[in-house]
């Protein structure tokens, strides 16, 4: 193309254009990189051409380029007067858009009461971490490597030699080594086993376990504990029982049940292992059983939200149905 082509061209384009978006594009048709006006100086070569013609096209050329940045100025100024890029095109009457809330976890939320509850009874609320070792989920627990205790809890192993944890238990030891004696805590928070999935079992479950170490706390004090936090989850008096339990990290151990009606009928139903601590656990974290005792509880949290919302499916709980989650939306 010739100069004055090109300059037509030019001129022509820029009529047309009304946006920034579309000046930009001119401009590096142009004057950009492989532009038109970029090339046209780039594919001439001044070293064979003769002295006039070096003047006359360098002359025009120079022209040319001027007329080019200030007709492309003038372009965008013009698009600036007419504030053609403030214009987004909007129709005010249209309706607004849908945006869903989301709505907190039946497990967290059921995890969240419960911390209030236990704050509002001086425990200080720890989550800990889910990769442990061996020694805070079994050994420090009085679950040595041969004690068939271990059969229990099929164990994700870690390459490191740590483990998910199996039970929010695995706090404890790091807890009573840090806090020191006396402390009252609760730990909840995500727990793995290696289990066959069904309605009742998952791989991946949440617990809240419990500890409260002073001196002279007895049976008395888990008791009285649980009644009143139960009470409270329950929004009613609640009633509860100890039965013999066996863990190797409490001494003596129980099973604790609450009556409630279930399908209309009243009777008891099992909830949560419990126990006093066991001496060799206090001893395990450099605490003198002879001057502290404690009790501990491991509450299945998972099992709780099923109790209390009626879910009748462990794995729904981790499936990410939307179906089921937006049901525990608080709706007004
Ligand atoms: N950690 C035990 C488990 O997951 C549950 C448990 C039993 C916790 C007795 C306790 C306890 O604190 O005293 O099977």
């Amino acid at each position: 193309m010739k100069l004055a082509e090109i300059q037509a061209a030019l001129l022509a384009d820029l009529a047309d254009v009304r946006t920034d978006e579309a000046l930009n594009l001119v401009r590096a048709r142009y004057t950009g990189k492989d532009g038109l006006v970029t090339n046209l100086r780039k594919n001439v070569d001044f070293s064979t051409m003769p002295i006039e013609e070096k003047r006359s096209f360098g002359g025009a050329f120079n022209d040319l380029k001027s007329t080019t940045d200030e007709a492309i100025r003038q372009a965008a100024a013009r698009i600036a007067a007419s504030g053609a890029h403030d214009v987004v095109p909007f129709d005010f009457t249209l309706p607004g858009t849908d945006h869903r809330l989301g709505a907190i976890h039946p497990i967290l939320s059921t995890q969240i009461e419960i911390e209030d509850i236990f704050r509002s009874m001086g425990f200080q609320v720890f989550a800990g971490d889910e990769a442990v070792s061996e020694f805070e989920n079994f050994d420090a627990l009085n679950i040595p490597g041969d004690h068939p205790a271990r059969d229990m809890q099929d164990t994700f192993w870690l390459e490191n030699g740590m483990v998910l944890r199996t039970h929010t238990s695995s706090m404890q030891n790091r807890a009573l080594r840090k806090l020191g004696a006396p402390v009252r805590a609760i730990f909840p928070g995500r727990c793995f086993r290696n289990e066959a999935l069904d309605i009742t079992h998952e791989n991946t479950f949440y617990q809240l376990e419990g500890l409260m170490v002073d001196r002279d706390v007895s049976v008395a004090n888990l008791i009285a504990v649980m009644r009143d936090f139960l009470s409270q989850v329950f929004r009613r008096e609640i009633e509860v029982r100890l039965r013999p339990g066996f863990f190797p990290f409490v001494e003596p151990g129980f099973e604790l049940d609450f009556k409630t009606t279930l399908n209309g009928v009243r009777r008891w139903v099992e909830l949560m292992p419990c126990g006093m601590v066991h001496p060799a656990v206090l001893r395990n974290a450099g605490i003198d059983p002879a001057e502290f005792s404690g009790f501990a509880f491991g509450l299945g949290l998972t099992r709780l939200a099923m109790l209390k919302h009626g879910v009748p499916d462990v794995r729904l709980f981790n499936k990410a149905d939307l179906r089921f989650c937006q049901q525990f939306h608080a709706s007004l």
